[in-house]
């Protein structure tokens, strides 16, 4: 049964178990699929690297067929974003260059109980710029990670966030939040990546979050393609996400999705 603080699930152990699981199974794959990313491949080709080895392992999608908010249902296993692409690119035709970026979201389920991961890799060499986009979203995403410890508060983690990233020079995109998960791919609450420190619930151990900051080189805003799914940088400037499912402990936080040689 789920116990719960607020409206915000605490997981039991046996629900953190399988959500171990699933979490080292998107860990794997997604290592999987980097591994296949080079100049002149699809990133349809990339999608089926990814709904093969979900068949293999004998695990589920959480991704495929998504979509409770009156979207089309979301039609791949993978979210593949290039360049400009901020989050939930389609897989399809579209061929891979030297020095593009690449978002791989990438989630599954494991009797029920789901793991959420994304990275963004470069195709070869990249320019400087592009690296320390990279770079400094990875960044970000650990800094709010940091602030995965009990007693701290919700908007803790994306203020760490958001700091880091415009530090940087770069911007934090709003339209986009991470979120809790566990039975479903996106529980209570909603964690945006930017915003005052010091706010919202006490976070206590057991809860289990999809940290996920996207940062723009340009402006932060987003236009939607005609998919309806894409998101892109309305000033068509590089954008990178990263994402990891983050149990947090009485000892601090333990990224579930992270292996070794992973982002
Ligand atoms: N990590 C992405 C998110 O939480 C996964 C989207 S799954 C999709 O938004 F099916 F909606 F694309
Ligand atoms: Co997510």
């Amino acid at each position: 049964m789920m116990a719960s603080a607020g409206s915000i699930p605490i997981k039991a152990r046996r629900e953190l178990d399988l959500m171990r699981e699933a979490s080292r199974h998107v860990g794997e794959i997604l290592l999987e699929v980097r591994e296949r990313a080079r100049p002149g491949v699809t990133t349809g080709e990339l999608g089926e690297v990814a709904a093969r080895a979900i068949r293999q392992r004998g695990v589920e999608s959480s991704f495929l067929g998504y979509g409770p908010h009156g979207l089309p249902k979301y039609p791949a296993v993978i979210c593949i974003s290039v360049n400009e692409e901020i989050v939930h690119g389609i897989p399809g035709p579209r061929v891979l260059v030297e020095g593009d970026i690449v978002g791989l979201d990438f989630g599954v389920s494991v009797k029920g109980w789901h793991g959420d991961s994304a990275v963004t890799i470069p195709i070869g060499r990249i320019d400087g710029k592009a690296a320390q986009l990279l770079e400094t979203t990875r960044e970000a995403l650990y800094k709010g990670i940091e602030q995965m410890v009990p007693g701290k508060r919700l908007s803790d983690i994306g203020h760490a966030i958001q700091a880091h990233a415009e530090r940087a020079g770069f911007s934090i995109v709003r339209q986009f939040v991470g979120h809790g998960i566990g039975k479903k791919l996106h529980e209570p609450p909603q964690i945006p990546n930017f915003g005052e420190p010091g706010r919202g619930p006490r976070l206590l151990p057991g809860m289990v979050f999809a940290i996920e900051p996207m940062v723009n080189v340009g402006s932060a805003d987003v236009r939607m393609l005609e998919d309806e799914w894409t998101a892109v940088s309305a000033d068509g400037s590089l954008s990178a996400h990263f994402e990891h499912t983050i149990l947090i402990t009485e000892s601090g936080p333990e990224i579930l999705t992270r292996l070794p040689g992973s982002h």
